[in-house]
């Protein structure tokens, strides 16, 4: 009689020659069940260890997990080899080396979320921390705060978005001057705050009852006015080139003091270039850290001791004057004969 030996030896032969004939997923399944299933040959033949002399138990043994882990490795890379063959002929007939056909075109970015990141990107490296504040605000933040007194026409009901409950849609960015104050634990407070702003105006070429500003302001002991004009210098020629001419012309707002409106004049070619009214700014009002310091604490904003300066420009401004687009209404409109531009 055949020893067992001589039984996995025969099994393992025959098993081994049948795999590479195996040529579907069927057949892989039927071989596994054939010599691995709970009624296959190989396991089988294991019921015979029960009959192996004892002495030779522990070398049939090894045999039997050898012939079983050939058949089992042999099973699987058949498997493998019939699916890199079906993957091959899938692919047979074409080039894979052809460029692709586009079928969508790319998109970009709104010329506005383009300028807004360059203004932030410049701030941010001038040591400008990104800060923001609610659209829906409350009086004190967007007006008594900000030293506007109460019969300011800005306040007025055909100028501001009044809500029901008293509260408004915030008419510039300078609310977050007085929320980053608030809340600000340590000097020196150096933030710049992008963000929508809402009036009702009368919508035309240059307004719109929604639209974008960027906020500045930097707090410290011994802030002075040149480095207000130094850093809004070095902002304004990073944006508009650095043969940029910038000049600031005396101006008025309640929460600066002095104040300024900067305008600035692109380098000329050939023609005589116009001075563009550009932004505002000024050296915070003492007043604004009377009225930020009631709210706190402790003394971190008293107005003997500390000084800084603000700015707030448009953003739609600014993209309108960098690409020479002459109606804002085009930065809402979403026509891709004008999108597609940037
Ligand atoms: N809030 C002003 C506006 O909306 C802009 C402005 C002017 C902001 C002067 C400032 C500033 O911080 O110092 O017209």
């Amino acid at each position: 009689m055949e020893t067992m030996l001589d039984q996995l030896a025969h099994l393992e032969t025959e098993a081994l020659a049948a795999l590479p004939t195996l040529a579907d997923e069927s057949a892989l399944e039927s071989f596994r069940v054939a010599y691995l299933g709970k009624k296959g040959k190989l396991t089988a033949l294991s019921a015979g260890m029960r009959d192996v002399a004892p002495a030779d138990k522990a070398a049939v043994g090894a045999r039997l997990n050898e012939v079983r882990s050939a058949i089992t490795d042999g099973l699987s890379s058949r498997k493998d080899a019939l699916e890199s063959a079906r993957d091959a002929a899938a692919v047979a007939g074409i080039d894979v080396t052809l460029p692709g056909r586009p079928s969508l075109g790319t998109g970009t970015l709104h010329p506005l979320t383009q300028i807004r990141d360059l203004a932030i990107r410049t701030l941010r490296g001038m040591g400008f921390a990104l800060a923001e504040g609610p659209e829906i605000e409350t009086e004190w933040h967007c007006f008594d705060a900000l030293n506007t007194p109460a019969d300011h026409p800005a306040r007025n009901e055909s100028d501001t978005f009044y809500l029901h409950d008293g509260r408004l849609l915030r008419t510039h960015t300078s609310t977050v001057q007085i929320r980053t104050m608030e809340a600000a634990s340590e000097l020196p407070i150096r933030i710049i705050a992008p963000g929508a702003a809402y009036r009702r105006d009368e919508i035309d070429a240059t307004h719109l009852s929604v639209f974008n500003q960027l906020e500045g302001l930097c707090v410290d002991r011994d802030v002075s006015l040149a480095d207000l004009k130094g850093t809004l210098v070095l902002f304004f020629r990073e944006i508009f080139g650095s043969k940029t001419a910038v000049r600031f012309r005396p101006h008025f707002f309640p929460f600066t003091e002095p104040s300024f409106e900067i305008d600035i004049q692109l380098e000329a070619k050939g023609r005589e270039a116009k001075w563009i009214e550009i932004a505002g700014c000024g050296m915070v009002d003492p007043a604004v850290f009377t009225a930020v310091s009631s709210t706190r604490k402790d003394d971190l904003l008293d107005p003997a001791a500390v000084s800084g300066f603000a700015f707030g420009l448009g953003l739609d401004r600014l993209a309108m004057i960098l690409h020479g687009i002459t109606d804002i209404r085009h930065l809402i409109e979403n026509d891709l004969r004008f999108l597609r531009q940037f």
